[in-house]
């Protein structure tokens, strides 16, 4: 990688100490690393450091008449293979999402036609506030990719999720970035659903199922890895995030239903989620009691929105490619020939949960059925297979891979 460029803009967090390190790694690699901190970032890391460690002159003024004589702004935006902003601050984000340009490093961002990956790292609170939600939801439309933040103790000593991921995961989804032979679905945008969800019966009880996310967590990293840009609505899960993915966490399958509907546009929507097909009607505001001597208490289920369905059949923003799983312990392949055609989707993936080893196991045996020729029984592989096998499949039918 002797002839690639990232130029990397340092946000003002704590967490821009790491991209020293970071540096250093990536000119092992031989990649040379502009660096543009921001007034808050050449507070916290200094710019000789950066300049010392990167081996370039480091920028930081939109108006140095040298710089601009040199290496102007919209120049210094354009050389490079790949714009990296770590550590990314609700600020910069912000700026971004809203296409704001009052400094160097906010207007190379605005300036550039190069990626850009962002690794954002805050305060747990200032992650979840809504207006940080609003910005990276818009990020994410506009095709940046999104790395992280991890979960864990913040440099504020908050607990959550906010600590930017470590330099080796960022390195990885740089080198993976800069090799493009192996990244068929750059420019892609995905959507995947994984998990179950958990339909409330009263404050401390709700229904659920035995889903444990790893397929469709898996499929999120596979799409990541492959280039595209995946938004993972996932389901309450005990799995980690997948890097390289923007996940949404939600609980119910009308939060799942809202939070699909907002990562609209995408071109490729996959609905591995195991999502209640009821909930219950009425949810008391308090925990339902047991009375001694009284009967038991009757649930009353309505359905729930159908999902895979409702992309298939949006109105406006159908995903050029919609793929969903299907679940079943009856004759399998009739089953998925009968919900691929209920559901107007293009793909279905059909397993077998009767004899309880797909639920939270290793591995799956698929049934593959699309709208042309017979179903295909794929060999049991591993969730990871699975997944590598969906993404090589989703490349070919958009035309970014060997058909
Ligand atoms: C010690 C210190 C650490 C900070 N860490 C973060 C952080 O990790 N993430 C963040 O979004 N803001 C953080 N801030 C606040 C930002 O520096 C502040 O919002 C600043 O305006 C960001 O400017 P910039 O986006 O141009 O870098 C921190 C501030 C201080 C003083």
């Amino acid at each position: 990688m002797s002839n690639k460029r990232v130029l990397l803009v340092l946000g003002g967090g704590i967490a821009a100490y790491k991209c020293l390190e970071l540096i250093r790694r990536l000119k092992e690699h031989g990649i040379a690393v502009r660096c543009v901190p921001t007034a808050a970032a050449r507070a916290l890391v200094s710019p000789l450091a950066l300049a010392a460690v990167s081996g370039e002159k480091v920028y930081d003024s939109l108006f140095s008449l040298t710089d601009e004589a040199e290496m102007g702004h919209i120049r210094l935006s354009r050389e490079a293979d790949l714009v990296v902003v770590a550590p990314a601050t609700a600020d910069l984000l912000a700026k971004m999402a809203n296409g704001l340009a009052d400094d160097l490093a906010s207007t190379l961002l605005l300036a550039t036609d190069k990626p850009v990956l962002v690794a954002p790292a805050m305060n747990p609170r200032m992650w979840a506030h809504p207006a940080t939600r609003r910005n990276l939801e818009r990020l994410a439309a506009d095709g940046i990719a999104i790395l992280g933040p991890a979960v864990g103790d913040t440099a504020c000593g908050e607990v959550g999720a906010g600590r930017m991921v470590e330099p080796h995961e960022l390195l990885a989804a740089i080198l993976a970035r800069l090799e493009p032979s192996s990244r068929p679905l750059e420019g892609v945008r995905a959507l995947v659903t994984s998990g179950p969800t958990h339909e409330p019966i009263d404050p401390v009880r709700f229904i659920a199922n035995r889903s444990s996310g790893r397929q469709g967590h898996a499929i999120a990293e596979a799409l990541a890895r492959a280039g595209a840009t995946v938004t993972l609505v996932s389901g309450p899960v005990a799995i980690p995030d997948p890097p390289g993915v923007r996940t949404v966490k939600v609980e119910t399958a009308r939060e799942m239903a809202a939070a699909c509907e907002a990562a609209l546009p995408v071109d490729v929507a996959v609905c591995a989620a195991a999502v209640a097909d009821w909930r219950p009607a009425e949810v008391p505001a308090a925990k339902i009691k047991k009375e001694t001597g009284a009967a038991p208490p009757v649930l009353r289920l309505v359905e729930n929105p159908d999902i895979l369905a409702g992309l298939a059949r949006h109105p406006t923003q159908r995903p050029r490619l919609v793929v969903g799983f299907a679940a079943e312990t009856g004759a399998l392949e009739a089953e998925a020939r009968t919900k691929r055609a209920k559901k107007d989707c293009d793909w279905i993936l059909a397993n077998d949960v009767s004899r309880g080893a797909v639920f939270g196991a290793d591995r799956n045996r698929i049934l593959f059925l699309s709208g042309e020729g017979p179903a295909e029984p794929w060999p049991e592989l591993s969730k990871e297979e699975v997944a590598a096998r969906l993404v090589e499949r989703i490349a070919a039918a958009l035309g970014r891979g060997p058909s």
